[in-house]
């Protein structure tokens, strides 16, 4: 077997990954490997844009409560005071850097989005924020030398021992090769490809959580997934995005007899919180016997339209949809995982040498349901701390030479003949089971099915699809039990057998693999 060696390796090259790497570059050699195509993330794909208390009548102080509000009582209020303070100056600095927000006259102009109480989210070419951030980073990355770039290089699991991490192991041309490191960092997204109705990239496959669970890292709040409401809904195009932003600007909407329905379930209407919105919708879904309803913009005007929102328009354009003009058919899409591996305000895991940030962590930033907008940021700040504590944190270089003698392949790759079978039937038994509305007879059912595949998760394998496969399985089973233990309904969590927010429930359901299920404060 072919083993490296580099100071720090980040897993993943989003967001969080690349001010990680950016920030480990001033201690030592990094190694940035990424499963595709250096820009394939969510980060690349982000709309709306990123939240931050830098217009004038914005206030950090108000961005942290209306933070607070949305995490429906589990937010960690270290993690989200952390956030809201250290995003102005990144912010800047990523201006430094070359990032441009789009500007009303010499200002930065700030659009709204449900549950914020001011205009904070600053956007880029109108919906475009997340491509310039990457674009931006990226940039960045490659002015510095010591920073190596990894494409097409999936993770396959951690090089762990006595609870040191010391590496990963990585499939490069279907070879595994143990990449070993003084710290590393995952940054490997979220996990939304495990429902059959996403808004997340094909990468969004759960890895870093599954890979951490393997090697025996504290996970968190997994039964918190958040469900956009409005993916567009036509036979012929994927699940695409229609930004949050659409509503800020007054989208209205309508059901499939075209009647507006949102006062009839908050009276925050169509700027509600997510999972109140998500919810309504599916409810007029039922009620009208239809796989949709619209999303009304068209009196916003055609000029307005095109320039705010010129990447929505010119997509659905390709799909013969004239958002100027037409009604637009959107149904809700899993679209970001609260839950992740455990980590403090520094990113630190609860293996030494292990560090997460961005959508696979869960700092407690987002509680039970995620402020829109705020994940962009949690990805700089987060990433900026969890790489200045893999360098602060990590295992010594005479540690990391004496485990290069020692590691060892201990597997030998299988294969998995039907596994675009599983994928989908997974992926149909997640959105049916354990979807926007859950109860116990649903997720026990799931679990039943999950079961059958378990034999899956004792094998190993080097290729990206079977690697894929055996995290989705894992986490789905994860998902599943973390939701069929919390009796009770908070943020984006929605028991409909246990529909209140009882108090006793409000704690983490916390997972070690082969050790325990706890709830913790
Ligand atoms: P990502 O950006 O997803 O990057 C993950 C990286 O890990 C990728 O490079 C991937 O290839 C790599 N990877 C995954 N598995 C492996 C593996 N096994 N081995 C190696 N590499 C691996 N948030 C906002 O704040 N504002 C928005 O406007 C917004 N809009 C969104 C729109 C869409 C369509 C989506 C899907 C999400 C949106 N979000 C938004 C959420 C936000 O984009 C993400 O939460 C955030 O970008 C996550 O950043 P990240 O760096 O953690 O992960
Ligand atoms: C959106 O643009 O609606 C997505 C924003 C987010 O997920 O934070």
């Amino acid at each position: 077997m072919i083993k490296e060696t580099t100071d720090f390796i980040v897993i993943g090259s989003g967001v969080a990954g690349l001010r990680a790497a950016i920030e480990l570059s001033r201690y030592g050699d990094v190694t940035v490997v990424t499963k595709d195509i250096p820009t394939e993330s969510s980060t690349e794909y982000a709309q709306g844009g990123i939240a931050v208390a830098l217009s004038d009548e914005d206030e950090v102080g108000i961005h942290y409560e209306d933070t607070l509000r949305a995490g429906d009582g589990l937010c960690r209020e270290q993690a989200v005071r952390v956030l809201v303070e250290e995003g102005p100056e990144l912010i800047r600095e990523l201006i430094s850097w070359g990032a441009e927000f789009d500007k009303e006259g010499s200002k930065l102009a700030f659009g709204l989005e449900a549950a914020h109480s001011r205009k904070r989210i600053l956007h880029s070419k109108g919906d475009s924020t997340g491509k310039e951030l990457e674009r931006a980073l990226i940039s960045k990355v490659r002015t510095i030398p010591n920073i190596k770039r990894l494409p097409f290089a999936p993770a396959i699991d951690l090089i762990v021992e006595n609870g040191n991490c010391f590496g990963a192991f990585v499939a490069l041309e279907r070879n595994p090769v143990a990449m070993l490191a003084r710290a590393t960092v995952l940054a490997t997204g979220g996990t939304g490809q495990i429902y059959t109705i996403t808004t997340n990239p094909q990468v969004a496959t759960g890895d870093g959580a599954s890979i951490a669970y393997r090697a025996g890292a504290v996970l968190q709040d997994l039964e918190f997934v958040q469900f956009h409401p409005t993916s567009l809904f036509l036979p012929s195009a994927p699940h695409f995005l229609l930004t949050e932003a659409l509503r800020g600007e007054g989208g209205l909407l309508r059901n499939v007899k075209e009647e507006r329905f949102m006062g009839k379930y908050s009276p925050d209407m169509e700027l509600a919180p997510r999972d109140v919105v998500s919810r309504a919708i599916l409810s007029e879904m039922q009620q009208t016997k239809s796989g949709h309803v619209y999303l009304d913009i068209r009196h916003m005007g055609e000029d307005f339209i095109r320039r705010r929102f010129p990447r929505v328009y010119s997509t659905c354009l390709r799909y013969e949809l004239d958002i100027t003009k037409d009604l637009i058919p959107v149904c809700p899409a899993a679209h970001y995982h609260m839950g992740g591996v455990k980590t403090d305000v520094n990113g630190r895991s609860s293996l030494h040498g292990l560090f997460a940030a961005g959508e696979v962590a869960c700092t407690g930033v987002h509680g039970a349901n995620r402020l829109a907008s705020n994940s962009l940021l949690e990805g700089l700040v987060y990433g900026k701390r969890a790489g200045a504590a893999a360098f602060k944190y990590s295992v010594s270089k005479s540690e990391v030479k004496a485990m290069e003698k020692r590691v060892e392949l201990k597997f030998l790759p299988h294969s998995i003949p039907d596994h675009d079978e599983i994928r989908g039937d997974l992926r149909r038994t997640m959105w049916q089971k354990v979807g926007i509305i859950r109860d116990e007879r649903s997720l026990k059912e799931a679990l039943e099915e999950f079961a059958g595949w378990r034999y899956i998760l004792e094998k190993s394998f080097f290729t990206r699809r079977e690697l894929e496969l055996k995290n989705m399985i894992q986490l789905a089973m994860l998902i599943t039990e973390a939701a069929l233990l919390r009796q009770n309904s908070v943020g984006a969590h929605y028991r409909e057998d246990h529909p209140q927010k009882t108090g006793d429930w409000m704690k983490h359901v916390t997972f070690v693999r082969g050790k325990a299920v706890y709830l913790e404060d």
